[in-house]
């Protein structure tokens, strides 16, 4: 009687262990989770019925097709734009996927897959504005950047700027209306999404300084196993046209909001 407590005893202690190699570690090999900043228009934003619980866009769909691909399940971490990057460094998530633009700085830091979408940063001013031509022009003037974005980088290198740094672009796009910052500076495919809704802004261009930028999904370094089934389902997305369709149904999706 005594021996059949101790092969009890032995099996609940191994089944607690088992457990939590799974719950301990925070790994669940059927997930797959994605970092991102659900607050940037047509690639991550929040809804009332998205296409994975209340998330919406692009690159949700991207990843979903990932996880499928892999046989796993998607699961959105949503989180402020800076904390993506150290997210998947400490491995809390897989991937990073918001849009991101491949830089040499957040290189030293993450892996890149291969870029799936090309943008440029957009200047943001009011529908009447006249002077605000180019970023010469911002110079003198206060200017509205989400931090840690591209936009944030670029602008913060001017002299003569003042930079108001905002958590969400939707936030910084308030106090353009309102003229507390005289532009705001963002990506063109979220500043069209702003525009579109408010037709007092328009955007402007200067594609000299700006560059083009080109956006990937991030992993951490040395995970070569899921950049490559990343890349093998970024490769099919676009060789079949099918991400081409994606950003189509997103934009009507948005659209219809
Ligand atoms: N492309 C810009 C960058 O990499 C902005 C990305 C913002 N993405 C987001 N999901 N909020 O910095």
């Amino acid at each position: 009687m005594k021996k059949m407590w101790k092969v009890v005893a032995v099996v609940a202690v191994v089944a607690l262990m088992a457990s939590c190699l799974v719950a301990c570690s925070g790994k669940d090999d059927s997930k797959l989770i994605m970092a991102t900043n659900a607050e940037f228009p047509p690639f991550e934003y929040v809804t009332e019925k998205g296409l994975l619980g209340e998330f919406d866009g692009i690159d949700v769909a991207i990843a979903m097709e990932v996880a499928s691909k892999m046989g796993k399940q998607l699961e959105i971490s949503n989180m402020v734009f800076d904390s993506i990057i150290p997210s998947v460094v400490s491995g809390k998530a897989d991937i990073g996927v918001a849009g991101m633009t491949v830089k040499p700085e957040r290189l030293e830091q993450v892996d890149f897959s291969d870029t799936y979408w090309v943008a440029m940063q957009t200047i943001v001013v009011p529908e009447n504005n006249t002077d605000i031509t180019n970023v010469d022009a911002l110079v003198g003037k206060t200017v509205g950047v989400v931090t840690g974005y591209t936009g944030d980088m670029a602008v913060s290198e001017v002299e003569g700027i003042k930079v108001n740094r905002y958590q969400k672009g939707a936030d910084a796009i308030v106090d353009l209306k309102n003229g507390k910052v005289d532009a705001v500076v963002i990506d063109a495919p979220t500043a069209e999404n702003f525009i579109k809704r408010n037709p007092e802004l328009k955007g402007v261009s200067d594609d000299e300084f700006f560059g083009k930028e080109e956006y990937a999904i991030a992993v951490q370094k040395g995970n070569d196993d899921l950049l490559k089934a990343i890349n093998a389902t970024l490769a099919e997305l676009k060789e079949s046209g099918r991400l081409d369709e994606i950003a189509a149904e997103v934009a009507e999706r948005l659209a219809n909001e």
